[in-house]
């Protein structure tokens, strides 16, 4: 970001755990102030001691932020605009994961998946924009994934969800760029942090149900994602870096091999790339 002086301030949505605990210590490291947004603050245990140990406590002011709630967010908003009087960087983190079958998947739970990750990503960016218009200048990253670029059978929910986070942001990052806002992606495949014991792996079927037989397959890649996924630091620091950067790209996906397999669906035909993905499930 532009060096002017001030100490930047960011905000992080699902500050608790995961991802969105470790940025907010990144980003405190690096000289921010972070406004760390949590759903139940009885639950800042975990990140106030992760700052605490990595020396940045004081650079950690944690507010209740539950996405799905507009007084939260509205409060969030004035908390930020007169704490802070500035917001550099916004990091839409929040986050969960639904897994089940389209056909079985109850409304309720549809609704669920999308007020969190896409309603309320674009609450907390609808509230931020006049005070980053104003200033004449913000980042907004997005906590997008793979399966914001891939869809995978039993990820029905969680995809669609972060396939409206991409469109929503190649939309954004035209209609701010004029106002000196920036909007970037970042694409992480597997890491391990708890959203998949909160989701993936707890997936079920009805009973009797016609895809028992493909949630075992799923279930097994669930898990072996689960056990064999990445160090969720190297995305807190590839986010931290690109709150700092002068010029980011505009997609970040990580690790590299998440990087190739977007790459492989972009060149070879749909058919093939869902026939290739068939043989991955098959042999998990
Ligand atoms: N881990 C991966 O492999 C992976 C890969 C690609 C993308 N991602 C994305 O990374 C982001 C962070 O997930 P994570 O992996 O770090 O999992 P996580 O540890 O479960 O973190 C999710 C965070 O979002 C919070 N949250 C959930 N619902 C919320 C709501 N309504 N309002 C505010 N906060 C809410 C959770 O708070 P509570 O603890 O209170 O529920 C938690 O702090 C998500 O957007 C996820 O889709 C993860």
């Amino acid at each position: 970001m532009e060096d002017t002086g001030k100490e930047p301030v960011a905000l992080v949505t699902g500050s608790s755990s995961g991802f969105g605990m470790l940025i907010c210590v990144e980003l405190a490291l690096r000289g921010f102030n972070v406004v760390a947004g949590i759903r139940r603050l009885e639950a800042a245990g975990m990140l106030m001691e992760a700052a605490e140990q990595a020396g940045v406590r004081e650079r950690i002011d944690a507010v209740r932020l539950d996405v799905t709630r507009d007084t939260d967010v509205e409060q969030m908003a004035e908390h930020i605009r007169s704490r802070h009087g500035c917001l550099d960087v916004l990091v839409n983190n929040a986050g969960t994961a639904y897994g089940g079958f389209i056909e079985e998947v109850p409304a309720e739970v549809w609704l669920a998946q999308m007020n969190t990750n896409f309603h309320g990503m674009v609450r907390v960016t609808q509230a931020v924009l006049p005070l980053m218009r104003g200033q004449g200048k913000g980042r907004i990253i997005q906590m997008s994934s793979i399966s914001g670029r891939i869809g995978f059978p039993g990820f029905g929910p969680y995809a669609s969800s972060k396939f409206a986070v991409e469109g929503f942001s190649e939309c954004l990052a035209l209609e701010a760029r004029p106002f000196g806002i920036d909007v970037v992606l970042v694409e992480p495949g597997a890491y391990g942090t708890p959203i998949w014991e909160k989701g993936f792996t707890q997936m079920s079927t009805r009973k009797g149900s016609p895809y028992e037989s493909m949630l075992d397959k799923v279930l097994a890649f669930s898990r072996k994602s689960a056990s064999q996924g990445g160090d969720p630091k190297e995305v807190a620091r590839q986010v931290a870096h690109i709150a700092c950067m002068k010029r980011p790209a505009f997609r970040y996906a990580l690790p590299r091999s998440t990087r190739l397999t977007i790459r492989a669906k972009g060149a070879v035909p749909g058919r093939l790339f869902q026939r290739l993905l068939a043989i991955v499930l098959e042999r998990s």
